[in-house]
């Protein structure tokens, strides 16, 4: 008999029985009434100190009412009890964040899709311990976005996210031409972070990230911004909605309950160069969505999840079947929308034959080319200004979602196929079905460090937390990869980063 390694073989138990305590594989979504509206987060747009936009942030335990019976669920949030506010950041911006953690575990920051020195990105070497303030400060420099962020400690982000340690940032770019977006935040300009939770009887969450399929945790609760059962009120002609899937393993395919076509008009990296019409958009973890949908005035119509299509010959193992995600609500008067511009973006061709390397990435159980995430050891060190063609293979059975931190990269081919129209835009997370290979084309353009790695990894977070990730620095030409930062590396930090505790 081959050997398989322990992991692989315990996924595929997994897979076959299901995991103690998880409900197996497949958990189906519960059907719950639109009673509650739809929770808004916040929007911080930071506050003008020094020439920077300070955002102040912090990580607190608290209580949360998500709309379940038995009472309320312990969880933790940014500035609240769950979730975060929505950061709203410009082009161009010099920013600052100062994360106090009051909470009783460490805790990291990531700013997940956002184009940032290493280490200023919050990975799992940017650790937080209870008590302290980390102080990262950046420049934003990438086009208008939806990006999103997280806790990410090693082995612990699973778990954090789930208790709520996450929430949404909009990047704006003044500059960009007018191509009639909704832009009113909470009026028709709508965040929407979706997760799927379990609660018990007493109201509490089922925290179990290992629980579900080989995938990780999936819940049979929908919470949409910290709620289950929404709604919203809808007082325009045409709603942009941010859609954010913010869950640990559970991948949706939006859309709506009537089968309506509606715009897609951006995804991880930006605004595509043109709106797609379409009916289904499927996001697996950590990937987003922009989608605007036209409404008649007085009309109720549903954002819902049906089975993703994840080419397992088993979807049905990651499905909840259909589901309602939120409930739009339509005024009998609505405001007038314009209409979208054809063109929404320029988004610069990258020649693929300028790619001098290949690189490959193939994930396999708990690995990545064979190696499970050490923090003490950087996999690979990239050239600064070199355009490179990755290519990553699935070689499992099971679904992974791969990432790369501080880079938005284009999708080439998805096994022989072009990508499609969902695809075209940038993208920082991509699907990768079982035996599949995605090619993707990216270039870092600076921030070089040879000691101070960023992260890919798959974003099912059970995967990322068992040891599907790996660490690469960006270097000058001819540089090799140095040091990681010790585990216990504040000291460190203080000394040789301009990030600071205080
Ligand atoms: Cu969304 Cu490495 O993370
Ligand atoms: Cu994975």
């Amino acid at each position: 008999m081959t050997r398989i390694p322990a992991l692989a073989a315990g996924l595929l138990l997994l897979t076959a029985c299901g995991a103690p305590g998880g409900g197996g594989g497949s958990v189906t979504v519960r059907s719950v009434e639109a009673v509650n509206a739809l929770p808004i987060p916040e929007l911080l747009e930071g506050t003008p100190r020094d020439g920077r936009s300070v955002f102040d942030l912090t990580a607190q335990a608290g209580s949360t009412d998500f709309g379940q019976t038995g009472g309320p669920a312990d969880t933790i949030g940014i500035n609240g009890s769950y979730l975060g506010p929505t950061l709203r950041m410009v082009d161009g911006q010099q920013v600052r964040v100062r994360l106090t953690n009051q909470l009783d575990e460490m805790t990291t920051l990531h700013w997940h899709g956002m184009h940032v020195p290493a280490r200023m990105d919050g990975g799992p070497h940017s650790m937080v311990m209870p008590g302290q303030t980390w102080t990262p400060q950046w420049r934003i420099d990438q086009p208008a976005a939806t990006l999103w962020y997280h806790s990410h400690p090693h082995g612990q982000t699973a778990q954090q996210v789930y208790r709520g340690l996450a929430g949404m940032i909009i990047l704006d770019d003044p500059d960009a031409p007018d191509v009639g977006l909704p832009e009113q935040y909470g009026v028709d300009d709508v965040p929407l972070v979706v997760q799927d939770k379990t609660f018990l009887a007493d109201g509490k969450l089922l925290v179990d990230p290992q629980a579900g399929p080989s995938t990780g945790f999936l819940g049979d609760t929908i919470t949409t911004n910290g709620a289950m059962g929404t709604y919203f009120d809808v007082t325009t002609e045409a709603v942009r909605l941010r859609i954010l899937n913010g869950s640990n393993a559970r991948f949706y395919n939006f859309g709506f309950n009537d089968g309506r076509t509606f715009d897609l008009v951006g995804t991880d990296g930006g605004l595509l160069a043109a709106p797609v019409a379409a009916d289904r958009v499927q996001l697996g973890p950590g990937e987003r969505a922009e989608v605007v949908v036209r409404m008649s005035a007085g009309e109720s119509v549903s954002l819902n999840s049906t089975p993703p299509e994840l080419g397992t010959g088993d979807d049905g193992l990651f499905s909840g079947g259909t589901f309602e995600v939120l409930q739009l609500r339509a005024a009998q008067t609505l405001t007038p929308s314009p209409p979208l511009a054809t063109e929404l973006a320029q988004i610069q061709d990258d020649d693929p034959a300028r790619a001098i390397t290949t690189r490959t990435f193939r994930i396999q159980g708990r690995a990545i080319n064979g190696r499970p995430m050490a923090m003490d050891r950087i996999d690979m060190a990239v050239p600064v200004d070199q355009t490179e063609i990755w290519e990553i293979t699935n070689a499992d059975p099971q679904p992974h979602n791969f990432h790369a931190h501080n880079v938005g990269f284009r999708v080439l081919s998805v096994g022989d196929q072009p990508p499609a129209p969902v695809q075209s835009g940038y993208k920082d997370t991509v699907y990768v079905a079982p035996r599949e290979t995605v090619r993707i084309l990216l270039k870092f353009t600076d921030y070089t460090d040879p000691n101070w790695p960023y992260m890919f990894h798959c974003h099912l977070l059970l995967h990322e937390d068992i040891g599907v990730m790996g660490q690469f620095v960006v270097v000058k030409p001819g540089q090799q990869a140095g040091t990681p930062p010790a585990s216990n590396h504040l000291a460190h930090q203080d000394e040789h980063a301009p990030a600071t505790h205080d």
